[in-house]
């Protein structure tokens, strides 16, 4: 969702600075006390205080546990423990582990006592991946600085949520954490999440750092003649409370982080289908036009979306009376259910003032945020004056379960499917002070209107009769104007910290709720600010678990925190239809994916901001097919770009979505995989697969889908070339012929020159064995797909070697009765599948085809001899005829 209307005022610093922060004296460590796995002591300011940014504090305390062989906690807090950590309500720390000690562990602690500083070795090979000596440690009420040396132009990854290079810039690089809604991703800037971790690569080796800190921060790498090269934690406050990962692989790194912050979610098999949606749709008439013509171009639709449009004033939890009427949408979601589709409607977290139902149940449950002075915390969102929920608070949660279980309700409400939540940093369009949230409103630069409404309009076929027009378009985008108040905050100190993080909107009140409201508990926005979308995105998840307890909830966030994979997912907001955007994708997915573990992730396909292109819309139809999150998203003010607008588009999406279709089920099996012990098995970088291959450091725009399958998209606008790279470690095949392909010379690169817009480089790897649905492309849903067999394509590895997997349970249940797993392995013309076989899907396997390594290994034990599988792949083919009853086994 877009957000104009940004008033930035900037605020210059005035901090009279103590002393500069060059004169701290940092802290010397005293009262060690040592063992085995655990380290403490006291850490004592070491000099004057310099109280350049708030006061210096005295007396801190070290925590050093070797929790586990690969990981080891650092904790440097204050002693009497006054100073805000993450609510473990929110990130649970993983407790009572010191599981290992200083000789068994991967990872070792060296300190220096005074001055203070430590450092952190790989034991294998005494290298040092983190050391803090070169400049002193400074803990202030409201700035702490932690730096680390790193080698020359190290291989960083992670620290987002941004729009920068997938590898980490190294020299002037400032990744500010603070969540803001920033429409059109600007780069250099902090966006909509903070995720402060990252992997480094060295010499084939990862590790990863992960500071659990909500503070606004700026991490700055940099290379000085002075200082060498660094990384450097700035933030505004909390505690320094670092998990070191010791990989080695980068895959180790990913485990060991979910270890720290949980293992995402498992979702729903229709999630994985196709999604439309558009800011501007202008009644739910419109609405299921859109289904109908995707129904009629034989684009599989699986999941109709609709933005705030369906609100009455943009009120969340109310629906406009007249274009989106309650018995209509009730008779969208009653047809869209029966045609086994589903609908998701977007809900903003603060209380319209003029909603009186929602505003008086919040205020009388007290959940509602106040001003230091008792009085409601007023501002400014789409519909309006609103007041915000304060997460903290005892009874939010029952508040919004109740908002969700009646608004939701599958009988009186509008039945959805997930929810989508947007504008959870918060957002906030009324600058400070904000002593008229009403006149902000007035004067908020309306979006445009869509096209007037249509006043005749053809009958819907299989929509009920009185899917009709309504009268006016009278309410259509008009906002609140009446009956709001001011607030009294104009008084107040701003809190404006002395030192100032890079936000990219300006000072930390711009676009959000103001740092100083305090929170249920005695919490300050200051410090939870980046936490807001987590607890909202929990709530969420609580609600939609209280209307349907043992459906997985699906949520789609704007917002997002470190650990929030464990509740939902995030769609990368706000970009736009530009090339640059397309490309930025492919490395925010395998940040999320991968790093972040928050593996349900995509982008706005075609683009959300500006008007698409036909050729722009049909290369990203293709890509968005191996996003793990397939929506296609416009702005009000884009043109439409439902992929069936142009036939170029509608035979891209056609073919991607057949393609998606077929190794659905593959995919669904990796990305339970990840679910049982975050092994970055969804969105993958090379380097992950390769950390040994140093060209893979740098590749930034192919990644794997699942374990087996490389994706390589052109990634030169109005270009049908693409260079590819081929990592010699393995063979690959063309996904789409089956042919094996060989890098154009020494290069082990692969260059085509011929992929049409409606084609997309994809190519499997040799030694897997991929289970694909037969006749993926007459499935019209993922309920549809289901029905059908499957088949297994084998695509051996040099050697003639492959095996693979397949996790099928029913789809969308918490806590499925029955699943399976199985497992195939392929030698030498030999195929055997073993596994557990609880839950049978009601299909068979009825063919399997044996790709061609060019090198004979494959053994025609018995079948048809070279055919081609029902996707027209060339290889050994056999038909058979097996179920889900046990393993079984057969040559090829
Ligand atoms: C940390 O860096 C300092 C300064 O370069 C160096 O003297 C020290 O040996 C390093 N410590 C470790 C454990 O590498
Ligand atoms: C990097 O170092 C240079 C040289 O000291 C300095 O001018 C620049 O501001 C630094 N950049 C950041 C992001 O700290
Ligand atoms: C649906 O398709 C019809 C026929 O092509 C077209 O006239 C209409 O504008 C389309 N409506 C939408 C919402 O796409
Ligand atoms: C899918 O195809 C079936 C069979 O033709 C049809 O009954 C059903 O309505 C279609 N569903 C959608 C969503 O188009
Ligand atoms: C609005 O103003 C009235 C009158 O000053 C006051 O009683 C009421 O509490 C205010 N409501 C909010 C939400 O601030
Ligand atoms: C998008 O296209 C429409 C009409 O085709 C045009 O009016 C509008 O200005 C375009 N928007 C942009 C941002 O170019
Ligand atoms: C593209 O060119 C390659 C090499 O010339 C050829 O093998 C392949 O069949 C072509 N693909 C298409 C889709 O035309
Ligand atoms: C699969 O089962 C066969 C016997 O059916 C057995 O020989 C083989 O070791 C099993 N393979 C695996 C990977 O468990
Ligand atoms: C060979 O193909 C025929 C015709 O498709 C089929 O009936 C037969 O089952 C196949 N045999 C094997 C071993 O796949």
């Amino acid at each position: 969702m877009l957000w104009r209307s940004v008033l930035v005022l900037p605020i210059l610093g005035v901090a009279a600075a103590a002393a500069s922060i060059d004169e701290c004296p940092g802290y010397t460590l005293r009262n060690v006390a040592e063992s085995d796995s655990q380290i403490t002591g006291d850490l004592i300011l070491a000099g004057s205080a310099c109280n350049t940014y708030g006061e210096d504090l005295n007396n801190l305390k070290l925590l050093v546990e070797y929790q586990t062989d690969s990981r080891l906690h650092v904790k440097i807090y204050d002693a009497k423990e006054q100073v805000y950590q993450i609510p473990k309500s929110i990130l649970v720390p993983p407790s009572g582990q010191r599981d290992s000690s200083s000789q068994r562990s991967d990872l070792v602690f060296e300190y220096t006592k005074n001055p203070f500083s430590f450092a952190v070795q790989r034991s294998s090979n005494r290298e040092t991946i983190f050391n803090t000596s070169g400049t002193n440690l400074i803990f202030e009420s409201q700035y702490v600085r932690l730096r680390t040396s790193l080698p020359q132009n190290p291989n960083i990854y992670g620290l987002g949520e941004d729009s920068d290079s997938f590898r980490r810039e190294t020299t002037d690089y400032t990744r500010t954490l603070w969540n803001t809604g920033q429409a059109f991703l600007p780069t250099h800037s902090n966006l909509y999440g903070s995720h402060p971790v990252y992997i480094e690569m060295r010499n084939g080796q990862a590790h990863g750092v992960f500071l659990s800190n909500s503070n606004g921060m700026d991490i700055k790498i940099n290379q000085t003649a002075e200082d060498g090269q660094y990384l450097e934690y700035n933030t505004l406050g909390g505690v320094l409370d670092f998990y070191f990962m010791a990989g080695p692989a980068p895959a180790d790194v990913a485990r060991q982080y979910a270890g720290v912050v949980g293992i995402p979610v498992q979702q729903s098999y229709w999630t994985y289908g196709f999604h439309q949606c558009k800011y501007g749709y202008q009644d739910v008439m419109y609405v299921a036009e859109v289904v109908y013509n995707y129904s009629q171009a034989k684009i599989p639709l699986e999941t109709m979306w609709t933005d705030i449009d369906y609100m009455d004033l943009r009120r969340t939890w109310t629906l406009d009376p007249e274009r989106f009427s309650l018995h209509k949408m009730q008779e969208l979601v009653a047809y869209l259910h029966n045609h086994d589709q589903q609908y998701i409607l977007m809900v903003d977290p603060p209380v319209s003032l003029n909603d009186s139902t929602s505003y008086d149940t919040a205020s009388d449950a007290g959940v509602l945020i106040k001003n230091n002075d008792g009085s409601t915390f007023v501002a400014t969102m789409w519909p309006g004056a609103v007041s915000y929920v304060d997460w903290f608070h005892p009874n939010a949660q029952s508040f919004w379960t109740g908002q969700i279980k009646s608004f939701f309700d599958d009988q009186s409400g509008v039945g959805v499917d997930g929810m989508w939540i947007d504008m959870n940093e918060p957002a906030n369009f009324c600058g400070y002070p904000c002593s008229n949230p009403v006149e902000v409103a007035i004067q908020g630069n309306d979006p445009p209107a869509p096209p007037p409404l249509r006043t005749t309009w053809d009958p819907l076929p299989g929509f009920p009769s009185d899917f009709q027009p309504p009268g006016s378009n009278s309410r259509i985008m008009r906002r609140d104007t009446s009956s709001a108040n001011m607030t009294g905050l104009s008084g107040r100190n701003l809190n404006n910290p002395g030192y100032t993080i890079a936000n990219g909107v300006g000072p930390l009140t711009v676009g959000t709720i103001w740092p100083e409201l305090p929170e249920y508990g005695g919490y300050v926005q200051y410090d939870t600010h980046n936490l807001y979308a987590s607890y909202m995105i929990e709530a969420s998840r609580q609600g939609l678990l209280a209307r349907r307890p043992s459906e997985r909830p699906f949520i789609i966030s704007r917002s997002t925190f470190a650990g929030d994979g464990i509740r939902g997912g995030h769609w990368t907001g706000d970009n736009a239809s530009i090339w640059a955007h397309y490309l930025l994708s492919i490395v925010q997915n395998m940040e999320f994916a991968s790093i972040f573990q928050i593996p349900m992730v995509g982008a706005d396909v075609c683009g959300f901001n500006d008007n698409t292109t036909e050729t722009l819309c049909a290369r990203w139809a293709m890509l968005g097919a191996w996003y793990p999150f397939y929506r296609n998203h416009a702005d009000i003010t884009a043109n439409y770009q439902e992929f069936y607008r142009w036939p170029l588009v509608t035979e891209a999406a056609q073919k991607a979505i057949t393609a998606r279709f077929q190794v659905l089920d593959y995919f669904y099996t990796a990305f339970y995989q990840q679910t049982v012990d975050g092994s970055p098995t969804t969105i993958i970088p090379l380097f992950f697969e390769y950390p040994n291959d140093p060209t893979t450091l740098d590749i930034s725009y192919q990644f794997f889908f699942g374990p087996s399958i490389l994706v390589s998209p052109v990634t030169t606008e109005s270009s049908e070339s693409v260079s590819l790279y081929l990592p010699p470690q393995d063979i690959f095949y063309d996904f789409w012929t089956g042919e094996r392909v060989k890098p154009n010379g020494d290069s082990n690169t692969l260059n085509l020159d011929n992929v049409t817009y409606t084609d997309i480089p994809v190519h499997i790897r040799g030694g897997s064995i991929i289970p694909l649905r037969a006749d993926a492309g007459n499935a019209n849903t993922t309920a549809a797909l289901r029905t059908h067999d499957f088949e297994l394509l084998i695509a051996p590895d040099v050697d003639g070697r492959a095996t693979g997997s397949l996790y099928l349970d029913d789809g969308k249940s918490i806590k499925p009765d029955r699943t399976s797993y199985l497992q195939f392995t392929y030698d030498s013309g030999h195929l055997s599948v073993n596994g557990t076989f609880d839950y049978d899907p009601g299909v068979g396997f009825k063919g399997v085809t044996v790709l061609s390594n060019g090198n004979q290994n494959g053994v025609n034990g018995g079948g048809n001899g070279t055919g081609t599988d029902s996707y027209g792949r060339i290889g050994l083919v056999r038909q058979i005829d097996e179920g889900f009853s046990g393993g079984w086994e057969v040559d090829v």
